[in-house]
């Protein structure tokens, strides 16, 4: 094994060298899945921000292509999306109808932070960008105001913008890309002073039984770390303003500690795909670094799902890693591999299981008790002492399980537990000396 990179993802995207966070401007477009992402490629901290950019025609072999966007005079390149403009309607496109870059620029200037909207576009199917010389297109004068996230409206032929303001999301409409008409403000005041919202986005899903639902998704910053991650309300869009409709209970995509800024593909017909950053901002900067540091989690479909506490949000790795990594079959017993990796799908027979996989000093364990509907993660035999944020025990209660099953992406230095009927997800990084060999299961009590 290549000791220098001992911490390098194999299914999961990290760049080259340098650091990363949010992905940006995911879109499907040409034949490939394109993952923009916030990237500082000259050291491994958050620093001035560009938007890295990588390919892939499956969604797990991703290419890392030249820096799309880089820092100007108006400031450093924040988190944002792209669309397919096909009626150029923003005039960017002359012959090509154009990719159109919907992003923060942030500029600090005199002890002073603004950030406002800015355009590029790209008519070369997103391998070059150019800026739009009438940036930025929306500044409200504001310190914290930021991660656009755009779609088309057919009902209103109109663009809509969310973008996050401290513990606010403020949604806008435009014509063009270039004009924008504020609509309205979702906002639920449940949130404490310094405690914000970022990387908004707005997803319209069809339950099986086809009930269509508006789904508005948030990541929540908080200095409690246990308040922070991805929440998401379910609701009605009207073109102008979200209503949720659900419940008093507080919507988590993910139990894990490592899916953050997570954003859905635009130009993808018939379902959502969803990727995180997979990290979580209390110890992201003291990750073990080699030269690069951060990954994404593994591309994943989003579901609506009917479930008797109301509309919840289910997900499993996409179609194309399923068929990419081969699927481990496991029930009770204990399987040994040199470097343990890929797809390990786990019958839980009796419905209650003991997961564990080590090497010979550490060790990450799961427990799962589907009559209880209980599950604990511990991951504080992992190697790196990365803080409480990071070693605490993480447990999650669920409210249904079609399937006695769970589903493990272990790579490298993360496990991603999937309940196996896609209700309950869990991201979780660990840093470990030595790669893991063995993955037990047993039967058991919590
Ligand atoms: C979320 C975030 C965004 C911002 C970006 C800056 O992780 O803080 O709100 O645009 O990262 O890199």
């Amino acid at each position: 094994m290549n000791n220098f990179e001992k911490h390098r993802p194999i299914y999961h995207f990290s760049s080259k060298k340098g650091w990363i966070n949010d992905p940006n401007g995911l879109i499907y477009h040409g034949g490939y899945f394109h993952l923009f992402y916030q990237h500082y490629p000259e050291g491994v901290v958050h620093g001035p921000m560009h938007w890295g950019h990588a390919r892939s025609k499956q969604l797990i072999d991703w290419e890392e292509l030249p820096i799309a966007l880089y820092p100007d005079e108006k400031g450093t390149i924040f988190s944002g999306c792209i669309v397919y403009d096909q009626e150029n309607t923003s005039g960017l496109g002359k012959e090509t109808a154009p990719l159109v870059a919907v992003f923060t620029q942030n500029q600090e200037k005199n002890g002073l932070t603004r950030q406002y909207q800015s355009l590029a576009y790209s008519t070369d199917g997103g391998m070059t960008f150019e800026k739009y010389a009438g940036n930025p297109v929306l500044d409200l004068g504001l310190s914290d105001f930021r991660d656009p996230k755009v779609f088309w409206y057919p009902e209103k032929k109109r663009w809509i913008m969310l973008a996050a303001v401290l513990d606010s999301i403020f949604i806008f409409s435009s014509k063009n890309l270039r004009e924008w008409k504020k609509e309205s403000i979702y906002y639920t005041g449940d949130l404490e002073k310094n405690e914000i919202w970022e990387c908004p986005d707005l997803c319209l899903f069809k339950t099986r039984e086809g009930i269509q639902k508006w789904v508005l998704i948030v990541s929540q910053n908080t200095l409690d770390y246990k308040k922070t991650g991805v929440r998401y309300f379910v609701g009605k869009f009207d073109g102008k303003k979200f209503y949720e409709e659900n419940s008093e209970e507080v919507l988590w995509l993910d139990f894990g500690r490592d899916n953050y800024a997570a954003a859905t593909f635009a130009g993808i017909e018939g379902r959502i795909v969803q990727v995180g950053w997979m990290n979580c901002w209390a110890y992201a900067q003291k990750l073990p670094e080699q030269g690069f540091r951060g990954s994404m989690t593994i591309p994943r479909e989003l579901y609506l799902l009917q479930t008797p506490m109301g509309l919840r949000l289910g997900q499993m790795p996409v179609e194309e890693v399923k068929e990419y990594l081969n699927v481990y079959r496991l029930s009770e017993g204990t399987l040994e591999m040199d470097i343990l990796l890929g797809a390990f799908l786990i019958d839980i027979h009796n419905g209650k299981g003991k997961i564990c996989l080590s090497n010979k000093k550490e060790r990450f364990m799961i427990d799962i008790d589907f009559d209880k509907q209980y599950i604990v993660v511990d991951r504080s035999k992992c190697g790196e002492n990365l803080g409480k944020e990071f070693t605490e025990t993480k447990n999650r209660n669920f409210h249904i399980s079609r399937q006695r099953q769970i589903l493990l992406i272990i790579d490298t230095t993360s496990v991603e537990i999937f309940t196996a009927g896609g209700e309950v997800a869990g991201s979780f990084q660990y840093f470990s000396k030595y790669p893991f060999q063995t993955i037990k299961v047993q039967g058991g009590t919590l």
